[in-house]
């Protein structure tokens, strides 16, 4: 029995316009998604990765629909999400939560968590009376914070406890997809672990999907059972986490991964690493051919003019390279 993905994103390209001068005149324009594709089955945790400014929250705003695709579409159990009006957008903004880097600026410091997480669930219909508190109590003991941060107001909390009650605000809505983007990399990395364990055991206590935006390769791995690697708006190489981690094909990947730190100090100190030059062009004017050509270190003349299309290697692994070769034909 195969099931239609929870969320399937096609060939989605968001631009925004670059306007200057008295009038602002449009006068070019970021290309900060350039035609991605990717589908996330319901209960898995799909990981994006990649350096600042590739894209990665354009894609997480677009599928909230904070904003529009310029072109493809975004389809939430199978319908487009672009075409949701009145009616249909209630549920939808209800079934896709987002959970962001700082749930300082995302919580209203004049709230305590009762109205923080109350008001939602009221305007909702999910609670009301006495079930409110009830129902606040049960999703902050599912978050593993006491009955007592009910009446704290976010300053009174430390980063990992706010992240919590964000994780709980968004539970409220009983979503069907939570969006993280960068939902623990403000945190220390002991606090990071802790948030990470608890979105694993939520995934699995309710069957939550997850598409999850991050810097840390690790923490990715960790959550994670698929993983996109995103370059200038594009998607390099997909795989399943071990798969990525373990047998990297885009020369993306590899450098990205180049960058991890080796956990052990005297094989950390041994190791020869290939870091990846310079700065990630400027997205208004990409280059030519494959985007990754003038950084990437095996880069051959035809990589300059000609973009390698996303080609399936296995049925779980895709990268978009000239120079990957069909890796597990026998030749
Ligand atoms: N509203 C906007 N108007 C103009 N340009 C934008 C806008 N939002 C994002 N961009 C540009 O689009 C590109 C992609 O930005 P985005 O925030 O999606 O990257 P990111 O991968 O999330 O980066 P980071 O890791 O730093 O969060 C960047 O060049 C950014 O400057
Ligand atoms: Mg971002």
């Amino acid at each position: 029995m195969s099931e239609s993905p929870l969320l399937s994103v096609n060939n989605l390209h968001v631009r925004f316009p670059i306007k200057a001068g008295l009038l602002q005149r449009t006068v070019g324009e970021v290309k900060a998604v350039n035609g991605i594709s990717f589908e996330v089955n319901r209960g898995e945790a799909f990981g994006i990765v990649g350096e600042s400014g590739c894209g990665k929250t354009t894609v997480a705003r677009a599928i909230l629909r904070l904003l529009e695709a310029t072109t493809g579409n975004i389809a939430f159990e199978g319908n487009n999400i672009s075409s949701l009006t009145g009616k249909q957008l209630a549920p939808f903004r209800r079934k896709v939560q987002a959970i962001f880097q700082d749930p300082f600026s995302s919580l209203n410091p004049r709230k305590t968590t009762l109205d923080i997480i109350g008001e939602p669930l009221r305007v909702h219909a999910l609670a009301e009376g006495d079930g409110v508190r009830q129902r606040i109590t049960d999703l902050l003991e599912m978050c593993e914070l006491p009955a007592r941060f009910m009446e704290l107001y976010p300053h009174e909390m430390s980063g990992g406890q706010r992240q919590r009650v964000g994780i709980a605000r968004a539970l409220a809505m009983e979503p069907e997809l939570i969006v993280c983007d960068e939902a623990v990399s403000a945190l220390d990395v002991s606090i990071q672990a802790q948030i990470i364990n608890l979105l694993e055991k939520l995934r699995q206590e309710l069957g939550l999907t997850y598409v999850f935006i991050g810097h840390d390769l690790s923490v990715v791995r960790h959550l994670c059972n698929r993983v996109a690697v995103m370059y200038l708006g594009r998607i390099m190489e997909t795989a399943d986490s071990e798969t990525l981690f373990s047998q990297p094909q885009h020369p993306y990947t590899r450098a990205l991964l180049d960058a991890v730190p080796d956990p052990d100090p005297l094989t950390e100190a041994e190791r020869e690493i290939e870091p990846l030059h310079g700065e990630v062009p400027n997205p208004s004017n990409p280059p030519s051919g494959c985007v990754f050509h003038t950084r990437c270190p095996v880069a051959e003349e035809r990589c300059q003019h000609d973009a390698p299309p996303l080609v399936s290697l296995t049925p779980s692994q895709s990268a978009a390279c000239w120079l990957v070769k069909q890796p597990f034909s026998n030749s």
